[in-house]
């Protein structure tokens, strides 16, 4: 095993210690999501549900004997989510999709009470955007929406890859992303546009990052700060 799969697997482990016996989890999607659903079938936690981001690890969580529900199921809120990322900033913001599930992901993240976000330490990256950035687009649009890529100075290329949801993926190269909640807010504004894969609206709160020094936990800074 390479030395990221091996941060990926030692971050996943330390993220069983987050699920709630008894609640709901949701349930995120890739290679270190795999890692994060065979530890916890070892560790014998019990979850009342999964709630899944995609069907390949509904599939992963069956496959172990957990329960999957949908999210249409439940009326309240889901306390857990724990997936993986792409790239991470400092503020807890990150680019998500390299999967191509980002739509479901960010459905069952923004009905989650806490994001554990779980990566190897080479996502950590001090500003988003080397990674080419995914976006669920509906067919019919992909064309108009490469063309406004391209008047944001992105170099957009259609993935090979048909969603969960019958959607294309484009992949914006080249983008420099220093305000990563703005440029979601107004990606998302693009007709024909499903997800983008920035999540700064709904980012991580906590970050455990599998380091050749072991993992590192970090807490989402907090906006608000105590009067002294
Ligand atoms: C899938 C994702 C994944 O979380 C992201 O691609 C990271 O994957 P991996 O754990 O395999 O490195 O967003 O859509």
């Amino acid at each position: 095993m390479d030395l990221q799969t091996q941060q990926k697997q030692k971050a996943a482990e330390a993220a069983v210690e987050y699920v709630v016996e008894g609640e709901y989890l949701g349930v995120g999607t890739g290679s270190t999501v795999s890692f994060f659903i065979g530890a916890l079938a070892q560790s014998g936690k019990k979850v009342k549900a999964c709630i899944s981001s995609s069907e390949a690890t509904t599939r992963q969580l069956l496959a172990f004997g957990f329960p999957v529900i949908e999210l249409n199921e439940i009326e309240g809120r889901i306390p857990v989510y724990v997936d993986g990322c792409d790239e991470i900033d400092p503020n807890f913001n990150m680019i998500k999709g390299g999967g191509a599930a980002l739509t479901g992901e960010k459905i069952v993240a923004q009905a989650s009470d806490k994001f554990v976000c779980i990566a190897d330490e080479s996502k950590l990256v001090k500003q988003l955007g080397a990674f080419p950035l995914p976006l669920e687009v509906i067919p019919k649009a992909v064309e108009q929406i490469m063309v406004s890529m391209k008047g944001i100075r992105g170099e957009p290329t259609v993935r090979e890859v048909i969603t969960d949801y019958g959607n294309n993926i484009i992949d914006v190269k080249g983008l420099q992303i220093k305000e990563p909640l703005k440029l979601e807010e107004a990606i998302n504004q693009l007709p024909g546009l499903v997800t983008c894969g920035i999540f700064a609206k709904r980012g991580a709160d906590i970050l455990i990052l599998g380091t050749p020094d072991g993992v590192k936990i970090t807490k989402k800074k907090s906006k608000f700060s105590l009067k002294k």
